[in-house]
């Protein structure tokens, strides 16, 4: 088709799209194009503001390494990844639900891990906590066999695949779920930490005088045949940094509490000072048990990076 003025485009481009013999690639992308084509004529887009956009999604590829994703960090940073998790759970959107936005840091490969063990490999400073997770169907009845893989940052504020300090798999771990749909384990309490603001998410957060911190939080991925695959992250109560968290992660229903124990014997005869406990059901839905597509591959290597904490204006 000729292009007479600016409406005729949308219009070739959507013919064409027309074209494509898979139904569900023609709704998708036909409403991808109005919306993009409509939101240039709504914000009167300038060439200068277009070719900035394309330099950052470039610059957002160039970035995104085996142990680095600056494409699911940004989205993040967008909510995107909030609002696609709100709108494909809790039975599409309808009712609460414990599932929670993937990120950039999940690993598949973790350890297999019996009840009970600790996810501290290497040397890691911070505070013993014990974890007694649950995992139940929308009937609230156990779902038994099914592999809780587990994931968070150090004290410092570093996934280990971020920090060649650590060793490979530090803090990471898969269980298994017992006849009462149970896992524990043993790890150190979570910190909130940074995120990486040296590329275009930092841009984005400094545009708007954002921190670019996390709540603490650990994460989980729930996978069994029968069950939509659960991604999950569940917030430490006490973090300063839960209504502002840089990925927008954080629900009423992921706070979970974690219980300080100043003066009791902790389960492990090695720990003497203070330690944390975390109790927590998460709520699995059935449907296809497909585990995302990893975000990162493999570990950084050299020296760890330092991350500039960026204050909220
Ligand atoms: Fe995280």
């Amino acid at each position: 088709m000729i292009v007479n003025n600016e409406q005729d485009v949308t219009k070739a481009v959507l013919a064409e799209i027309a074209r494509a013999p898979d139904p569900r690639f023609r709704e998708v992308m036909s409403a991808f194009v109005r919306h993009l084509h409509a939101f240039a004529r709504e914000v009167k887009l300038t060439e200068d503001e277009f070719q900035k956009a394309v330099g950052y999604i470039v610059e957002c590829g160039k970035r995104t390494t085996e142990s680095h994703n600056e494409v699911v960090l940004m989205s993040g940073s967008l909510g995107f990844s909030t609002l696609i998790c709100l709108l494909n759970n809790g039975n599409r959107g309808q009712t609460e639900t414990t599932a929670n936005l993937l990120g950039p840091f999940w690993r598949p490969e973790s350890p297999r891990m019996p009840n009970g063990a600790s996810l501290v490999r290497s040397p890691t400073p911070g505070t013993p906590m014990f974890v007694d997770a649950w995992v139940k169907d929308q009937a609230g009845k156990p779902v038994a066999g099914a592999d809780v893989d587990i994931w968070h940052s150090s004290t410092e504020g570093y996934y280990e695949n971020q920090d060649p300090a650590q060793a490979d798999m530090n803090l990471r771990g898969k269980f298994t779920t017992d006849a009462d749909g149970h896992i524990g384990f043993r790890s150190i309490k979570p910190s909130g930490y940074p995120i990486p603001v040296d590329g275009p998410v930092g841009d984005l957060l400094r545009s708007q005088g954002r921190a670019n911190m996390r709540p603490a939080h650990l994460h989980f991925l729930i996978h069994k045949q029968g069950y939509k695959a659960h991604v999950s992250q569940v917030y430490t109560d006490d973090d300063p940094h839960l209504e502002t968290d840089s990925q927008f992660g954080v629900t009423r229903r992921l706070i979970g509490h974690y219980v300080l124990h100043e003066n009791e014997p902790a389960p492990a005869p090695d720990v003497k000072g203070p330690w944390y406990s975390l109790e927590y059901t998460f709520e699995i839905e059935p449907g296809i048990a497909k585990l995302p597509r990893p975000p990162i591959t493999a570990k950084a290597r050299g020296e760890r990076p330092a991350i500039e904490r960026l204050k909220r204006a």
